[in-house]
């Protein structure tokens, strides 16, 4: 671990893409409060670097290495490497965002030195514990002094397990203010299109990495198939985990009809995804920007904690031998449904999520300092 030591500070934990761009604004807006620390558990440079420099962030005050371990081991060694961090620097409050293993590690040193937390997204529930994320959520909801819920269902879920009033702020989800800071012009998504080869709506926009689709040879290779067999071009900005996933099991061939890249940028993923047909991915953020940029996507899921945009921006269907044919039928009705959803408003607010969110972690300090 390699840490700046600074006092008086907020400890922003982050250790993923997603947990990087939807706390991007909120570091800044904290100026020179926020002691970011990063765990390491994304390290390649575009799982991770890109972000801060897209978003504008000055590198991390402390980094941990916990990328590659198994999630045992990254709770376990970001917990203990947080713990060692927060003693010395003895933080205001701790904030994390999300549901990944970075959040857990960074509860759970809060809790163990008495220092305030705070959860951005908090709330969201998919009801379905073979996820690790459904853990992580319930974990960092029910050891938070302040809970930042994005929507009601959000609010409403964390009332119903009893998490105090006195702790819950509705706040809307900060990656709209990221969407619609980021947007490429058309005039640079029309360059977009011409860098990768495209036609404006004659194409799909893929990605995934979630465990039930990539974990098993039989439920990646007909992912895999479904998508191979679309009358689109496809674009899939390979997630790392994929990427062994397919190297692991052998399926590149089934993969060879893909247009397969590496991961991208923010601004390219998001302005790519305005020129698209249809968005079809696994991905918790993409679902929620699609609902600022007004396109259709479709998710592949057993489950979803993302209920506000099922049946809207989102459609969601489960891998299985009906896939290819579901989203055939995706691509062909995508039109008509982009037409329907121009004029929907997201069910995630507004772009002031971040000054919200700010707002409740200065009231919570001066409450419990
Ligand atoms: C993690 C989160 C998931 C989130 C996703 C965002 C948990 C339990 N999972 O899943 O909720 O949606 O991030 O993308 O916290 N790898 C690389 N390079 C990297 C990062 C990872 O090669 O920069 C490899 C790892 O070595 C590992 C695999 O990708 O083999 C998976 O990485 P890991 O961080 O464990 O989980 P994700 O699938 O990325
Ligand atoms: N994203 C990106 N480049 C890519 C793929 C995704 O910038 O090649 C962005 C996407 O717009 C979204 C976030 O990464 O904001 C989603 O990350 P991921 O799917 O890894 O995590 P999840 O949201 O599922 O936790």
């Amino acid at each position: 671990m390699s840490s700046r030591k600074k006092h008086g500070q907020i400890a922003v934990v982050l250790g993923t893409r997603p947990e990087i761009i939807k706390l991007a604004k909120i570091t800044q807006l904290l100026g020179d409060h926020a002691h970011v620390v990063h765990t390491g558990q994304h390290y390649d440079e575009n799982l991770s670097d890109v972000f801060f420099t897209e978003f504008d962030m000055r590198p991390p005050d402390t980094f941990i290495g916990v990328g590659g371990q198994t999630r045992g081991q990254q709770i376990g060694n970001g917990t203990a490497a947080l713990d060692e961090l927060f003693t010395s620097l003895q933080p205001s409050a701790v904030v994390v965002q999300g549901d990944t293993n970075a959040v857990v590690a960074g509860a759970l040193a809060a809790n163990a030195n008495e220092i305030p937390l705070v959860h951005v997204e908090a709330g969201l529930r998919s009801f379905d514990r073979r996820m690790p994320e459904e853990h992580n959520r319930v974990i960092a909801d029910h050891l938070s002094d302040l809970c930042l819920a994005p929507t009601d269902l959000n609010v409403e879920n964390l009332k119903a397990e009893g998490i105090s009033d006195d702790v819950v702020v509705k706040t809307g989800n900060p990656v709209v203010e990221a969407v619609e800071r980021l947007m490429p012009t058309e005039v640079e998504r029309s360059s977009l299109l011409e860098q990768y080869g495209l036609v404006r709506e004659q194409f799909v926009l893929a990605t995934f990495h979630r465990p039930e689709n990539v974990d098993a040879r039989e439920t990646l290779e007909s992912v895999l198939g479904a998508l191979s067999s679309l009358n689109l071009p496809v674009l899939l900005p390979l997630h790392p985990r994929t990427q062994k996933r397919i190297a692991d099991f052998e399926l590149s061939d089934v993969a060879d009809a893909l247009s397969i890249v590496d991961p991208i940028g923010y601004r390219d993923f998001i302005g790519l995804g305005a020129e698209s047909r249809l968005i079809i991915s696994d991905s918790g953020g993409v679902q929620e920007e699609v609902s600022v940029y007004k396109r259709p996507a479709v998710v592949i899921r057993r489950s979803t904690e993302r209920q506000e945009v099922e049946g809207t921006f989102v459609q969601r269907f489960e891998p299985g031998p009906a896939l290819g044919s579901q989203l055939a039928t995706e691509v062909e009705r995508s039109l008509e449904r982009r037409a329907e959803l121009t004029e929907m408003p997201s069910p995630y607010g507004d772009s002031q999520a971040p000054q919200r969110s700010v707002q409740a972690i200065r009231a919570l300090i001066e409450r419990t300092t």
